[in-house]
């Protein structure tokens, strides 16, 4: 059985193929599939944008498609940068988000963040699943570790910054992971 990966990031690429090797389905990504029309992320929720990128997919090639929206919540900015994570600063480059981020909370104490991840599963009849999940961490003062992508370089969970940790050990706690669980648990439900 064939799978669609809306996800154009290679990094979550990385993860999703990782944690979806157990489950004996081949996964499509959208530039494997030859797909370069770009999904306009207009909702105003992580769940909203993963529905509108699954559904695109879904018309465009109409077999079960995965598609996910992510982002980091931080309490001291009320959630910001949240849905818009990946365009945050004007460059829209993870270097560039990381040091907006640091800059914004030179003097914020209260560091407490969180990574978001919605997943939207749509079978083969177009039926839509969602699921919604999420890992707590902290905002460190300086970016360090050369591993992960995105703001991983800046979030510590349980002290330790997921740029510093292996990927199966991330995939484990963090937010992405528990919602391709959760999936793997239902998919053979779902499908
Ligand atoms: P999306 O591709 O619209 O879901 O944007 C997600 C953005 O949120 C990414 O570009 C990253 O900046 C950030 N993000 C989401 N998940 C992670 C993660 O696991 N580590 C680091 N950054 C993440």
């Amino acid at each position: 059985m064939k799978i669609a990966l809306a996800t154009t990031n290679i990094g979550k690429i990385k993860e999703f193929k990782e944690l979806l090797t157990p489950l004996n389905f081949s996964i499509i990504t959208k530039q494997e599939a030859g797909i370069t029309q770009e999904f306009k992320e207009t909702g105003n929720s992580f769940t909203e944008n993963a529905q509108i990128k699954a559904k695109a997919l879904f018309q465009l090639l109409h077999m079960p498609t995965i598609a996910d929206d992510s982002g980091l919540e931080v309490d001291a900015l009320n959630g910001r940068p949240g849905i818009y994570s990946a365009r945050y600063s004007k460059e829209g480059t993870d270097y560039a988000n990381n040091q907006k981020l640091l800059k914004e909370m030179e003097n914020i104490k209260d560091r407490r963040a969180r990574f978001v991840c919605a997943i939207c599963f749509i079978n083969s009849k177009g039926k839509v699943f969602n699921i919604l999940k999420t890992v707590q961490g902290e905002i460190a003062r300086n970016i360090k570790g050369t591993g992960g992508f995105g703001y991983d370089p800046l979030f510590l969970y349980n002290g330790v910054r997921f740029s510093d940790i292996k990927i199966d050990a991330k995939n484990k706690v963090s937010h992405r992971g528990k919602c391709i669980k959760d999936l793997i648990l239902n998919i053979k439900n779902w499908i």
